[in-house]
């Protein structure tokens, strides 16, 4: 076995090439290879979870959520349980009013998660040996406590006893102002005021919660002929006579969010009403002039509901106001659905997930790839566990209020995943391979520039971290453990990451190590905070961004839309409450921060300065976009005092 790398920390292997060295080499490849047995049984994958889909059989004790993480978790789930008291009709929970009471409520939530979840998980992971014991109260409380259903029992009982028996028929909706009420204890989001402007909607495809869909059209590639047949005259009335199709095609300016791979879902029921999911088509376009200028905000131009033009007619902004606002809120819908199943939990949660186990089991703790990549996989496993066995099992949030069936959205998830490749997944070839990496032709896509930025400083860390431990391709070849880390990755009985490794799966380069390492803590850290956070500011606001359409998009064909038309799309306000409360929840946990690995994480002195190096890169991007956020848009999600080092919630 070879395993000769340079400054391996402490109880590493050394290089030295003496026999007492070796034997001293040999003893520790015996003590890493041990544990890795132990790890493997514990880490175990199963693929029947998300059918296909590697996750982990059983969360391991060290998973479990630490203290700090669920303090956070009670101090916004308070916040959620006293907004839904002061929506209660029952009058007695409005004594919540009270900031007095309201504080009172958060010290009990929270010394019931410090005093009785934390120490139950001491309690289990002491006894972990045991298997009876451990087995004992792994079945009474894991199943409360990591899922959080525990506190969750508690705030079911308080909700039962305020919530109205459940009506027959769903609530209509006479207006909008029902929604804004919802806030009560929860600010009504900025985006509650502005949802309908134009801009703000095409504002939402470069800075919003999903800002991964746009493409640029070309004529060698020119879906508005083959699907989306918008006429000169149409893009004339909204760009003016100044312009033409056919220009902004030959200058880049044309740009699509193409919802295709939702075509054909199966439209879900659950839990009463009949929901609706599209495979809309929208059409946005750069105006003319030169560089950065905020005024080239792309605008949209039309939208189709359907990939068949005879299905659906084609909507402009000049079409009447609530066909336009219907048809904005369907391409919202088809947005959130690949937002939340495929960008969302597919792209980030699952994706890394996969990493976590294959590090586990293949890589030693004292490996310099292990060191680097696990603070970036906290909290992942055990919250991907929590929702597979409540959030996405049938019956679920995901169920009850995505609006494809919940098997089709699992469905959905693992072909997205299965054709996921690793290897295009990486930042710079997303970009390019949309076509939207040209600043000049698209010059306002402010998660595209604060990606890049982040995705530079992570790679040069990376870089310089891993030169340390590797001077050349021929020592990347010849770490056993990291090629049997790759084999895992790749192998159907392992992680089944899809297109990852070079040639047979296998690592042979450094610079490849290199973009592998960036693009897993750049998923697990940058892109999920960008597509994560924004669930709190814009989409638990459900009217600018419905989870599911209630009408089908033949709505549309109608010779006049009406606002009625419209509030009948948006779903019953139960529903808008149950999204509010997920949301808000899975947009607010901020645990931990990017770059910052606890004092003294690195035994290894020769990584502190590149550390160092790797941080002050950070800060200067914040301060970078904080100055364009004063001068241009804003965009928050990708600061780096904001991106977490983990996918945690
Ligand atoms: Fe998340």
């Amino acid at each position: 076995m070879t395993y000769l790398l340079k400054n391996m920390q402490e109880d590493s292997v050394p290089t030295n090439e003496s026999d007492k060295s070796n034997v001293e080499s040999n003893k520790s490849w015996r003590a890493n290879d041990r544990k890795l047995d132990a790890a493997r049984r514990k880490y175990e994958y199963n693929y029947t979870y998300i059918p296909s889909i590697a996750m982990v059989e059983k969360l391991a004790v060290q998973e479990y959520p630490s203290r700090v993480w669920i303090d956070l978790v009670a101090e916004t789930f308070t916040t959620i349980l006293i907004n839904s008291l002061l929506n209660s009709q029952n009058k007695i929970f409005h004594i919540f009013r009270n900031d007095v009471l309201q504080n009172i409520l958060l010290v009990i939530i929270q010394l019931i998660a410090r005093w009785v979840i934390y120490p139950l998980m001491i309690i289990v992971a002491f006894l972990e040996n045991n298997a009876f014991i451990s087995r004992i109260l792994e079945f009474i409380f894991l199943r409360w406590i990591i899922k959080l259903n525990f506190a969750e029992a508690i705030i079911k009982f308080l909700f039962s006893v305020r919530k109205r028996p459940e009506p027959d028929a769903p609530e209509k909706v006479t207006s909008l102002q029902q929604y804004n009420d919802l806030f009560q204890k929860i600010k009504l989001p900025n985006i509650a005021n502005d949802f309908q402007k134009d801009d703000v909607f095409a504002y939402m495809r470069v800075a919003g919660y999903n800002p991964v869909m746009i493409e640029r059209v070309t004529p060698e590639d020119n879906k508005l002929e083959s699907k989306f047949p918008v006429t000169n005259a149409q893009y004339q009335q909204v760009m003016g006579d100044n312009d033409s199709l056919a220009d902004a095609l030959a200058d880049g300016r044309l740009y699509l969010a193409d919802y295709q791979g939702l075509e054909g879902a199966a439209n879900g029921t659950f839990p009463k009403e009949q929901k609706y999911l599209y495979a809309p088509l929208a059409l946005f376009a750069v105006p003319k002039g030169k560089g950065l200028n905020p005024s080239r905000l792309m605008r949209p131009v039309a939208i189709q509901c359907s990939q068949n033009p005879e299905d659906a007619p084609i909507v402009t902004p000049q079409s009447e106001k609530y066909a336009w606002l219907f048809a904005k809120t369907i391409v919202q819908i088809a947005d959130a659905n690949f937002h939340e199943a495929l960008s969302h939990l597919g792209r980030t949660h699952l994706f890394v997930g996969r990493f976590t186990i294959a590090t586990h089991r293949e890589l030693p703790d004292n490996h310099p790839l292990s060191l680097l990549l696990r603070p970036h996989f906290q909290g992942t496993l055990a919250i991907n566990d929590a929702a597979q066995e409540s959030l996405i099992a049938p019956g679920g949030g995901v169920d009850k209020l995505l609006a494809a069936t919940i098997d089709n959205s699992r469905t959905l998830v693992e072909a997205d995943l299965q054709n996921y490749s690793f290897n295009e997944a990486m930042l710079p070839k997303q970009l390019e391979k949309r076509r939207v990496d040209d600043t000049e032709k698209l010059p306002v896509y402010p998660y595209r520039d604060d990606a890049l930025d982040i995705w530079k400083a992570i790679h040069t860390w990376v870089h310089d971290y891993l030169h340390l431990y590797y001077d050349n391709d021929q020592a990347v070849e010849s770490d056993t453990y990291l090629q049997n880390w790759a084999k895992d990755v790749v192998a159907y009985d392992g992680a089944r990451v899809f297109g990852f490794g070079q040639q047979n799966g296998q690592i042979q380069t450094l610079d490849y190590l290199i973009d592998a390492a960036t693009l897993i803590i750049f998923t697990a850290s940058a892109q999920h905070a960008a597509v994560n956070f924004p669930q709190k500011d814009i989409m638990s606001y459900m009217p600018a961004v419905p989870l599911a359409g209630y009408q089908p998009a033949s709505v549309l064909k109608k010779d006049k839309v009406e606002e009625k038309d419209y509030l009948k799309l948006l779903p019953p306000i139960k529903q808008a409450e149950g999204q509010l409360d997920l949301l808000y929840l899975l947009g607010s946990v901020y645990y931990t921060q990017l770059g910052y690995y606890g004092d003294n994480y690195f035994q290894n002195p020769a990584v502190q300065p590149i550390l160092e190096n790797f941080q002050k890169n950070l800060q200067d991007i914040e301060t970078k976009i904080t100055l364009r956020n004063r001068i241009s848009y804003t965009y928050t999600y990708l600061l780096p005092s904001r991106i977490p080092q983990s996918i945690n919630i």
